[in-house]
């Protein structure tokens, strides 16, 4: 019976595979570290004070999610990257946050894949750990979209949701 061209197969890979799949994951975890550092500091305005206080919070958050994913990396047999995704910049307090939640929102869509990988892989204690940091990315992407007004943005149901970047 041919297999549907996606889900599947996607989740079919080599520990090979698995290890560059989470080094990528690594780079966004670094770009988190540095954009909320940043954001959770220049973000000013009465208006924007607790979002700012849950900036830094994040901050700390994304990096034990960098120490960990690094773990895993090692575990794999591979050498974690020592580079960010870029980060992007504005004097615009909204523009900061909404590419903090776009952000999120893309970290959320790619461990929702990775868990599955790992669970394919028989690596379910990866699998755990990945669920616990994506406990966390749900709750700043939260945090993110309370603070902008917007709803939570559906990133459920795996790679169809790939083309929700606006609401219906
Ligand atoms: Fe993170
Ligand atoms: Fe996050």
């Amino acid at each position: 019976m041919p297999e549907p061209k996606s889900t599947a197969n996607e989740n079919d890979i080599s520990r090979d595979r698995l290890a560059e799949l989470l080094n990528e994951d690594l780079s966004r975890e670094y770009q988190a570290i540095i954009a909320y550092v940043v954001y959770s500091q220049v973000l000013s305005g009465a208006q924007y004070m607790d979002i700012a206080a849950q900036l830094e919070i994040h901050a700390k958050q994304e990096l034990d999610h960098a120490l960990i994913i690094s773990r895993q990396i090692d575990y794999l047999g591979a050498m974690p990257v020592v580079t960010p995704k870029p980060v992007r910049t504005s004097k615009n307090a909204k523009d900061m946050l909404r590419f903090d939640l776009e952000n999120e929102n893309d970290t959320i869509r790619n461990y929702r894949d990775r868990i599955r990988q790992c669970e394919a892989l028989g690596e379910f204690a990866m699998a755990e750990q990945i669920r616990q940091i994506l406990m966390q990315e749900q709750d700043h992407q939260i945090d993110l979209a309370t603070a902008l007004g917007v709803d939570v943005p559906d990133t459920s149901g795996g790679p169809k949701s790939r083309k929700l970047g606006k609401r219906r």
